[in-house]
């Protein structure tokens, strides 16, 4: 198994990228932001505690998605390996997916970060807004509150897996064939 982590700022371009490398590659996309609006249009009790949270463009607890990935992991087969997006947002999600992964003799064997500017993000976000529906996407505020976020809470993740050898940075500007070609030129050295 090889396994990835696409890190970035919020529209960064992760889930873009995340779909057509996971076919690519054959590897199983698990996006905990997908997985959170799944259960939110599903009307669970779940997604109606987690919806005023991401909302608001703040993160939901920990567990709550550490718990999704462990069933996602267990229940996978069939698949190279996982392309994690959005998952770790904290540092104390990072070391329980290590720890989930060494419980299977598994690891991370690299982070790749699409670095996109400030003003790149927002254009984009603002621009998802008109199809997206997500409730996050409507006010510039949460835009930024969610920029803001990944600066305080999941930005520091990269300094962790530098530490670890496993930081690849990506220029994530340009078109999005360019970013693909980018991006799986890296993949390319793990499979
Ligand atoms: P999540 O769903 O992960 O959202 P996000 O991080 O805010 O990121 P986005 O999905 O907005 O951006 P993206 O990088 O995937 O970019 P995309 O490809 O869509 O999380 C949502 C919420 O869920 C969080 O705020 C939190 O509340 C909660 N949550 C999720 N995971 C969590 C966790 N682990 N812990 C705690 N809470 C969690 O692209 C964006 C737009 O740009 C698209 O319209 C796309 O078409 C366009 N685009 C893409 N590439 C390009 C390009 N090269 N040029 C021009 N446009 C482009
Ligand atoms: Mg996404």
């Amino acid at each position: 198994m090889v396994n990835f982590l696409i890190f970035g700022p919020p529209g960064s371009g992760k889930g873009t990228q995340s779909v057509r490398l996971a076919k690519k590659f054959n590897l199983m996309h698990l996006s905990t932001g997908d997985m959170l609006r799944a259960e939110i249009a599903a009307g669970t009790g779940l997604g109606k505690r987690m919806s005023s949270i991401m909302s608001k463009g703040e993160l939901v607890p920990d567990e709550v998605v550490i718990e999704m990935i462990a069933a996602k992991i267990d229940s996978t087969r069939d698949k190279a390996g996982f392309l994690f997006d959005g998952f770790p947002r904290t540092v104390a999600q990072t070391e329980a997916l290590g720890r989930m992964l060494s419980a299977r003799e598994m690891k991370i064997d690299s982070m790749l970060v699409l670095d996109v500017d400030h003003d790149e993000l927002v254009k984009r976000l603002i621009l998802r807004a008109e199809q997206s529906g997500r409730p996050d996407d409507k006010d510039p505020a949460v835009i930024e509150n969610r920029i803001d976020v990944y600066k305080a809470k999941t930005e520091p993740i990269i300094e962790y897996c530098r530490e670890r050898g496993l930081y690849e940075p990506v220029n994530g500007v340009g078109t999005i064939d360019d970013i693909f070609e980018r991006l799986s030129g890296l993949i390319k050295k793990y499979v």
